[in-house]
């Protein structure tokens, strides 16, 4: 993370509300990049392909790269000389409870934390922009305006239908898929980090 520079960013932005989620399943929500098309058909999807994206894990800790619209429109040339920067979103996961995102020109820092019961969680978003950035003002706060909002509307109350899924108690547990590794490895290794 160190070569991004984030030593360098300074908070812009910051807000914290409660909703009827797991704080778990808040982070489940950034952990693919496949519901960005049918989730944020509207909102992200223009710009996100949805059926790329690579995972790392870092000891507890994850990294999702996902892809960029722009890097499909690259010619033959810029094909041999771009870097991954502009034309990637980069989540990182950082145990037990934070996700970190890179985007471009800015950064993203949602944290979820424990409500009073285990379907409450407290969030609390975050928008860094670098300090040198001469964009004025209002561009970073419609940013960070659209940015909680389509968590919220989209991510966060998708998340709330699944919660209340949950209560029913149909299902006695869930299976993570192959292709969605980043989720694996999150309650892998949150499963571990509680049992020591
Ligand atoms: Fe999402």
């Amino acid at each position: 993370m160190a070569p991004l520079g984030f030593g360098g960013f300074r908070l812009f932005a910051s807000t914290s509300f409660s909703r009827p989620i797991n704080w778990k399943l808040a982070v489940d929500t950034f952990c693919e990049a496949y519901h960005v098309p049918a989730l944020h058909r509207d909102t992200l999807s223009p710009m996100i392909h949805g059926d790329l994206a690579l995972f790392d894990a870092f000891d507890d800790h994850g990294r999702m790269v996902a892809v960029r619209k722009s890097v499909s429109a690259l010619d033959d040339v810029q094909r041999h000389t771009w870097s991954l920067l502009p034309h990637a979103t980069i989540l990182w996961f950082l145990q037990p409870n934070t996700v970190l995102i890179y985007q471009q020109d800015h950064a993203q820092l949602y944290q979820a934390t424990p409500g009073n019961t285990p379907g409450e969680a407290h969030l609390q978003i975050s928008l860094y922009v670098p300090d040198t950035s001469e964009v004025p003002d209002r561009h970073w706060q419609r940013n960070f305006e659209l940015l909680v909002e389509v968590t919220d509307q989209e991510d966060f109350s998708t998340a709330a239908s699944i919660q209340r899924g949950f209560a029913a108690d149909a299902q006695t547990h869930l299976t993570f898929g192959r292709n969605e590794p980043a989720l694996q490895h999150f309650h892998q290794r949150l499963d571990e980090l509680l049992s020591r």
